[in-house]
C-alpha cells in the first residue's frame, strides 16, 4: 500500500452518535476498510467484528488494527448472518455500513477503479478471490440490451444509447483490456460509466439489499443499523428496505431526511460531499 494514501472515516462523530457506541457492547462494521470507523468504535471500548470483501485492504487493517483485538474476517456483508455466527458474535447492538470504495482504491490497489489512470487494468473486482469477471469481460461479452440494462439506470437512456454504440464499434477493433481504452470513448461521463460498470461487476444493489436484510436480523432489539451511501439510488434502495421494515413493525426510521456531512466535513474530506447516512433502530 502506498504510504502516503489514506482514508479519512467518513461522518465519524455522526456514526459513534447513532451507533451509541459503549464499552462492552457489540458492533459490526461490514465494510471495514481502512478501518478507521473500527479503530474509533475500539477506542471507546467496543467490540468489534470487521467484514471486509477484498484481502489487500483487509490486511491493511489487520496491521492498523493489531493491539485492539477485533475480530477481522474477509468475506461479504451479504452473509453477515453466517459470518457473525459462525464468529459466535451475534446478536449485535449495531452494524454499519459505509458503503462503495475507500481511497486505497481509486489510488493504489490498481484495480483500475479510477477512470484517471489509463494504463490500469479494467478490472473493478472488489474481491477477486470471489469471481473472475472483470469490467473488461463485461464490455466485450454484453449484448446490446444487456449493456443498456447496465448503464441506463446510472447514466440514463439517452447518454446510454450514445456510449454503447461507441462500445460496439470499440471492441471489434480491439478488446477492452485497460482504463484508457474506454476513457477515450467517454470523457464527459467517465465517473458514471466506471460507476455502473463497478456496480454489476459486484453485484452491488443486489449486495446491499441481502446485507441489510442481514443486518437487521442479527441486532439485538434496541440494535441501530447505519447506512451511508454515496449516490441516490444506494440510499433509495435502503429507504425502500427501511420503510419496509417499518411497515412489517420491526423498529423505526430514525433519519427521515439523510444526515449529511457539515461545509466543514467537506472542505477537509471532499470524497464526503456526497455521503448520505441513514438510521433504522430495531424493536
Ligand atoms: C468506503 S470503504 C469503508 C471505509 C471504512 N469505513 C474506513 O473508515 O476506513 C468501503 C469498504 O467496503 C468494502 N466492501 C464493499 N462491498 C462489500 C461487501 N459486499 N462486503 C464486504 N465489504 C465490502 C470495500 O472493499 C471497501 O473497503
Amino acid at each position: 500500500m502506498e504510504s502516503n494514501v489514506s482514508h479519512e472515516p467518513v461522518l465519524l462523530s455522526e456514526v459513534l452518535e447513532a451507533l451509541n457506541v459503549k464499552r462492552g457492547k457489540k458492533y459490526i462494521d461490514a465494510t471495514l476498510g481502512a478501518g478507521g470507523h473500527s479503530e474509533a468504535i475500539l477506542n471507546r471500548g467496543g467490540k468489534v467484528l470487521g467484514i471486509e470483501a477484498d484481502s489487500q485492504m483487509l490486511k491493511f487493517s489487520e496491521e492498523r488494527l493489531v493491539n485492539n483485538c477485533p475480530t477481522l474476517v474477509r468475506g461479504k456483508f451479504e452473509n453477515i448472518v453466517a459470518i457473525s455466527k459462525s464468529q459466535n458474535f451475534a446478536p449485535v447492538d449495531g452494524v454499519l455500513m459505509d458503503l462503495g470504495i475507500s481511497n486505497f482504491h481509486y489510488e493504489s490497489l490498481k484495480r483500475g477503479f479510477s477512470f484517471k489512470k489509463g494504463t490500469e487494468p479494467l478490472d473493478l473486482r472488489l474481491a477477486p478471490a470471489d469471481t473472475d469477471v472483470t469490467a473488461a469481460m463485461l464490455l466485450n461479452a454484453l449484448s446490446e440490451k444487456q449493456l443498456e440494462s447496465l448503464f441506463e439506470k446510472i447514466i440514463g437512456i439517452h447518454k446510454s444509447r450514445g456510449i454503447i454504440k461507441k462500445i460496439l464499434r470499440a471492441r471489434k477493433e480491439k478488446p477492452f483490456a485497460i482504463v484508457s481504452d474506454l476513457q477515450n470513448l467517454a470523457r464527459q461521463e467517465s465517473a458514471e460509466i466506471f460507476l455502473a460498470l463497478r456496480i454489476a461487476v459486484n453485484s452491488e444493489f443486489e449486495a446491499l439489499e441481502s446485507g441489510v436484510r442481514g443486518a437487521l436480523e442479527v441486532l439485538n432489539s434496541g440494535g441501530v443499523l447505519v447506512v451511508i451511501s454515496f449516490h441516490s439510488l444506494e440510499d433509495k434502495l435502503v429507504m425502500k428496505l427501511f420503510r419496509e421494515f417499518e411497515q412489517k413493525e420491526l423498529g423505526a426510521i430514525s433519519t427521515q431526511s439523510p444526515i449529511v456531512p457539515t461545509e466543514v466535513e467537506i472542505e477537509r474530506n471532499p470524497k464526503s460531499r456526497s455521503a448520505l447516512m441513514r438510521i433504522f433502530k430495531k424493536i
